[in-house]
This record gives structure tokens, C-alpha cells and sequence, in this order.
């Protein structure tokens, strides 16, 4: 028989979203890395789910993909591990990125159900007046935001057992007024 996991712990989550300010910085793309996945194991194989998921969600409403970089990614793992002691839903300082954070209960949470969880924020978003008629719309217009480029997560377990996953975002989006993406014109 075959054996899978059973979503029954995996009920309670909570997410949240920052715009950074918009400041001009400059961010090395020279550590831009991982189109390759799996093949230094595990941390990797999260990253490539991490990427692929953002931009499965990014082809839906036909922006570019973002890439993997290992300097956000790295940021992304500093901070997680500042929290893994209380594990609280609470940004990072500085606001140097876009920054989405999820919390599970919980340690089975994958890469792929927390990017599902601000994905899923895509059913209250209106793209017609750029309104979200449900708790929040953040986490996924920062998902398909078209001008960010690039994306660095992590996902640890905290002392508490629990799951915390933040993802970084370069350049940040979220501008207020400014809608995500633009829609293709309808062919005449
Ligand atoms: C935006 O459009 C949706 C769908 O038509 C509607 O339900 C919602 O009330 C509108 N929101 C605002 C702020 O106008």
C-alpha cells in the first residue's frame, strides 16, 4: 500500500506581505544561480520549487520568470533563522525587498503549499480596478509582480515545530496604485 501524507496537521497557516520603499539599490546579479536543479540535494531541490511555483503563477497571467538568486536566498535564510526561536509572523527589518512570509503548523509544509497559500489570494484580486475584495491580495500580486526579476527563499522548521517560509523579492513590487502586470490586448 502506498504511503502518503496526510494534510490533517497541516490545517492552520498564516501569511504576510511588505512592499519595500522605493529606494534605488543595486544588487549583484553575478551570484544568480540555480536554473539547474537537484543536483546538490535537498536545499536545492526546495529552491527549484520555490521558482517553479512562483513561475507557474507568473505564466498564468503572462509575465517573464523570475530567477533564482543566492544573495536573496541567503538574506531570506539569515532572517529565517533570526525567528526560528519564536517563530512570529513579523518582516524582516529594513525593507530592502519585497517580502512574502508564510507560517504553518507544523513541519510538513513544502516549498510549493506555502507559494500555494499566497497564490490562492489570485481568487479575490480584480484585475479590472486593481482591488482585492478578500482579507489580502499582497502575497500574490507581489508573486506576479512584473518588474521584480529576482526571488531567494527559505523555509525552516523553529523550535516550536512549526513552519516558516519567507521569500525575497528584488526589485520589490506592491506600488501602491500601480497595478501588477499589464493584460495583453485583446486581438481585434
Ligand atoms: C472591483 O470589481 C469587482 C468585480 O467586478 C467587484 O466585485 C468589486 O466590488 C470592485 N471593487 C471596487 C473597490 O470597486
Amino acid at each position: 500500500m502506498a504511503l502518503s501524507i496526510s494534510p490533517y496537521c497541516k490545517l492552520v497557516l498564516a501569511i504576510l506581505s511588505v512592499s519595500a520603499a522605493a529606494t534605488t539599490l543595486c544588487l549583484n546579479t553575478d551570484t544568480t544561480d540555480n536554473t539547474k536543479p537537484d543536483s546538490i540535494g535537498r536545499a536545492s531541490t526546495t529552491n527549484a520549487e520555490f521558482l517553479s511555483t512562483h513561475n507557474a503563477a507568473r505564466q498564468q497571467v503572462g509575465v517573464p520568470p523570475l530567477t533564482w538568486n543566492v544573495r536573496l536566498a541567503r538574506y531570506a535564510k539569515a532572517y529565517a533563522v533570526q525567528r526560528r526561536g519564536d517563530c512570529q509572523l513579523v518582516h524582516s527589518p529594513g525593507y530592502t525587498y519585497g517580502e512574502n512570509i508564510f507560517w504553518g503548523q507544523g513541519h510538513r509544509w513544502t516549498a510549493a503549499e506555502a507559494v500555494g497559500a499566497w497564490v490562492a489570494e489570485n481568487q479575490w484580486y480584480h484585475y479590472d480596478n486593481n482591488s482585492c475584495s478578500g482579507p489580502d491580495c499582497s502575497h500574490y500580486t507581489q508573486v506576479v509582480w512584473r518588474t521584480t526579476e529576482q526571488l531567494g527563499c527559505a523555509k525552516i522548521t523553529c523550535a516550536t515545530g512549526d513552519t516558516f517560509v519567507v521569500c525575497e523579492y528584488y526589485p520589490p513590487g506592491n506600488y501602491i496604485g500601480a497595478r501588477p502586470y499589464k493584460k495583453k490586448p485583446v486581438n481585434p
